[in-house]
């Protein structure tokens, strides 16, 4: 491997480019074969190939932004069990995914395992204060506790909420909140992404695509199991597509593109929307179907997230995903940001939230012919629920069940103008030139004699010199 990185990856593919075009000039019949030939070459999952240099590590930054949901009226909350009101507070940005993936592993089945650790450096530039600055947010522990604990034990939370002197709020730097502080009521460490730094994501295992390029970066199994364990479903459960960092080749925007997000714990997918122009290079844009997070009643494919009675309205609730089985049962529910596509009953609970399908969406967009992913948008929300209590004092105002909204994030990444350049000059360019000249051919082909011959002369032209 040696000099490799992302951009001699990119070169080795230009050569191979080249050939093509000089190849295909020469044989036209074969010309689809061989850009499909080198396409599936440079898309297999091993090292030389273009997708192996941008797969292990990230071929652009990605970042990480986060707007905290700041409380205005906690007081008012507490003593009159008003509807409590946010503001969002952000961007606070970091740069993330910038570590390589890790202990990678070939098989001889045609299958890489590998660990993506989690990273995030604060990037004040883009971000709207420091670290340092104080959020009114959710106790976490108290809501946290509220539901794991059995309700005739909720007289022990009372007691210890009292003797630390906690309430149903807290006010926190960003820092805190996002990385983790130790709260007193549960004397350990707690937080939105707790200890992110240390941790990493997997042990994934996907096909390298050798054998079967249809097949290459789909999840064969994640924590070294093909089922994920956490909806108690065969369907729900299903590690279905790639992490969409990448997708096979020659992506048809007639289906949907499957992957599975960790952060969500489920598989999703989404549909080709539009075609863009993305620095010079056409992508297909695709985003989640806003039935994604349904509820069971209009996407009968979701009832199998959908457990909790209580807190879902019977499964009528739409645009939440209760996400406590893989969250050791703490309650957290994830949403689209400003719980876009979500029930309006979870915007009056909580005053403050403006859902707007062009800044909340999750979208990607994807180079149709290699299936690389050259720019995305994730946007989630965290949220956590709190509910009435007749013993807990904190709670006692509480009129019902709430979803209460922490932060959403939007992590995005773009390709740099200059792997744009040579993305377009030496893979794309050729690969089109080649189609042209098929297509050319093709419609000569198909003209009638006399119209190809008054053809001739403008062939001939290319001869002359000058
Ligand atoms: C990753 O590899 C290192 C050694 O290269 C090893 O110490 C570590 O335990 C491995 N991590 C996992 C999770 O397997
Ligand atoms: C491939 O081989 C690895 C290591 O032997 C094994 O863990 C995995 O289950 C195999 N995968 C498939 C799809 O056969
Ligand atoms: C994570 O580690 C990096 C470098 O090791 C450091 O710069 C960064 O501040 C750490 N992030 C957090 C949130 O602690
Ligand atoms: C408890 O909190 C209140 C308000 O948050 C504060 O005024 C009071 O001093 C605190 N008491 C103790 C013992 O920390
Ligand atoms: C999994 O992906 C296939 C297409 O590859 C699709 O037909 C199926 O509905 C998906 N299943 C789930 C659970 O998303
Ligand atoms: C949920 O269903 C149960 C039993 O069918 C019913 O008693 C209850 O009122 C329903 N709850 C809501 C919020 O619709
Ligand atoms: C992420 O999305 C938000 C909301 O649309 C937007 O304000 C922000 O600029 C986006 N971030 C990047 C890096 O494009």
């Amino acid at each position: 491997m040696g000099c490799c990185n992302r951009r001699c990856g990119l070169i080795a593919g230009a050569v191979v480019g080249a050939l093509v075009a000089i190849l295909g000039g020469i044989l036209f019949p074969v010309g689809d074969i061989i850009i499909q030939g080198t396409v599936e070459t440079e898309a297999v999952i091993e090292p030389g190939t273009t997708a192996y240099e941008n797969w292990v590590a990230a071929g652009a930054k990605v970042y990480r932004q986060f707007w905290l949901f700041d409380v205005m009226n906690p007081l008012e909350v507490l003593e009159y069990g008003a509807t409590p009101a946010v503001v969002e507070r952000g961007p606070y940005t970091y740069m993330t995914r910038y570590l390589a993936r890790d202990n990678i592993t070939f098989h001889l089945n045609h299958t890489v395992t590998f660990l993506l650790p989690n990273g995030a450096i604060f990037e004040p530039s883009m971000s709207v204060g420091t670290e340092d600055d104080k959020i009114t947010s959710l106790n976490l522990a108290v809501a946290g506790a509220y539901s794991a604990i059995p309700t005739e034990l909720h007289s022990i939370v009372e007691t210890l909420i009292k003797t630390t002197n906690s309430s149903l709020f807290q006010r926190r730097t960003v820092k805190e909140l996002l990385f983790g502080y130790t709260d007193p009521i549960l004397r350990g460490d707690v937080g939105f992404f707790l200890d992110y730094n240390q941790t990493y994501d997997g042990p994934y295992d996907v096909f390298t695509g050798k054998d079967d390029i249809a097949k290459v970066g789909k999840i064969d199994m994640w924590k070294g199991s093909r089922s994920l364990g956490f909806w108690n479903d065969e369907y729900c459960d299903k590690l279905n597509g790639t992490d969409a960092s990448s997708f096979p080749p020659f992506v048809n925007k007639k289906e949907p593109l499957f992957f599975f997000s960790s952060d969500i714990c489920r598989s999703v997918s989404a549909s080709y929307e539009s075609t863009m122009n993305l620095k010079g290079i056409d992508v297909y844009r695709y985003s989640l179907h806003p039935s994604t997070l349904a509820s069971p009643l209009d996407n009968p494919d979701n009832k199998c997230f959908c457990s909790n009675m209580k807190t879902t309205k019977n499964c009528t609730l739409a645009g939440v995903l209760d996400i406590s089985t893989c969250q050791e049962g703490r309650p957290v529910y994830i949403s689209l940001p400003h719980f876009l596509h979500g029930s309006p009953s979870l915007r009056t609970d909580v005053i403050g939230l403006n859902p707007h399908e062009e800044h909340h969406k999750t979208f990607l967009d994807v180079e149709p012919t290699t299936g690389f992913t050259l720019n995305f948008a994730k946007r989630i929300q965290v949220n956590m629920m709190y509910g009435p209590s007749k013993v807990i004092t904190v709670l006692k105002k509480v009129k019902d069940y709430t979803i209460f909204p922490l932060v959403w994030l939007n992590e995005t990444a773009t390709l740099d103008d200059e792997t744009a350049e040579m993305f377009k000059k030496e893979l794309i360019s050729r690969i089109q030139m080649l189609d042209i000249i098929q297509q050319n051919r093709f419609q000569r082909a198909l003209q009638p004699r006399w119209r190809r011959g008054s053809k001739e002369p403008e062939r001939r032209c290319r001869f002359q010199p000058g």
